[in-house]
């Protein structure tokens, strides 16, 4: 497995596999590796010639430094299951390769990066797509996979490999779970014993969407039985709900008539969860 630091190695490593006339998977990540990541290199695996991860924690797409400070690095263990999954090439470039100095231009997609979790996050989605665009510009893969657990990131990106007619197909991989329901999240360790179990809440949340979706009700019907779960569980605190037409996001108001995106952040002190699901009535 070939590890590059810097654009060049990498471009010349990735120049080798286009000789061959291999076709390039990519998955992009933050590092921090889990199922969830490991089920991506998985698919990609099985959909191109050459899997190429890259890590980097993208500084632009976090709201205060303590959080960025705070989020989990191991890059020894991250590059071992990486070797053991039998990746080609693992891109981690730092933070002056990604963001040279100087540096002024960033990628937003307008409407969809300021909604719903746009909104509790200001400037997140704009930090995604700009490192995105970046790193696409690097390594020019043919498809690139990203989690269907953050939701709105995948429809995010999509909208920008559209609009910048950029060469990628953007593919997305159904979420991981832990044996008891909660979504994989490099944020998971972070939660105390009790947070751990309260975090539940999301799951059970989704559940009880997915049966009342039976029932056809309208949209407010639908927001309420998840915001009366979420707060039967005293230790969380609903910080976003957005029920949204599953590719558009646009808001649904009234009966819900055709599939629909819940997308879901829960706070557990300050560690915010996310999960969400594709409801069909
Ligand atoms: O989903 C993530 O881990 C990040 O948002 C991504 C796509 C790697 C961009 O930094």
């Amino acid at each position: 497995m070939k590890i590059c630091r810097t654009v060049a190695e990498c471009r010349a490593a990735i120049g080798e596999f286009r000789k061959a006339g291999e076709t390039v998977g990519m998955v992009p990540t933050m590092g921090f590796l889990h199922a969830g990541h490991m089920s991506l290199v998985a698919l990609a695996k099985s959909r191109a010639d050459r899997t190429v991860v890259s890590i980097f924690v993208n500084p632009t797409q976090f709201g205060d430094s303590a959080d960025l400070d705070a989020y989990p690095r191991d890059e020894t263990r991250d590059l071992e299951m990486l070797r053991a999954a039998g990746v080609d090439l693992v891109f981690m470039p730092d933070v002056d390769t990604m963001y040279p100095p100087g540096d002024e231009t960033i990628v937003e997609t307008t409407r969809l990066a300021n909604i719903m979790h746009g909104q509790v996050r200001p400037g997140h989605f704009r930090g995604v797509t700009t490192v995105v665009c970046r790193l696409f510009n690097i390594v020019q893969p043919d498809t690139a996979f990203f989690g269907e657990k953050d939701y709105q990131q995948l429809q995010v990106i999509k909208r920008m490999v559209a609009d910048l007619h950029m060469p990628v197909k953007i593919i997305g991989g159904t979420t991981v779970r832990e044996p008891d329901g909660l979504a994989m999240s490099s944020r998971n360790v972070r939660l105390s014993a009790p947070d751990r179990a309260a975090a539940l809440v999301l799951s059970r949340a989704l559940n009880k969407a997915e049966t009342i979706m039976t029932q056809h009700p309208t949209q407010r019907a639908l927001r309420e039985a998840i915001v009366s779960v979420i707060a039967s569980e005293p230790r969380a605190a609903l910080k976003g709900l957005d029920i949204a037409a599953a590719e558009s996001l646009t808001e649904i108001d009234g009966p819900l008539t055709g599939p629909a995106a819940i997308m879901l952040s829960v706070a557990f002190g300050d560690i915010l969860l996310i999960d969400q699901r594709v409801v069909t009535p």
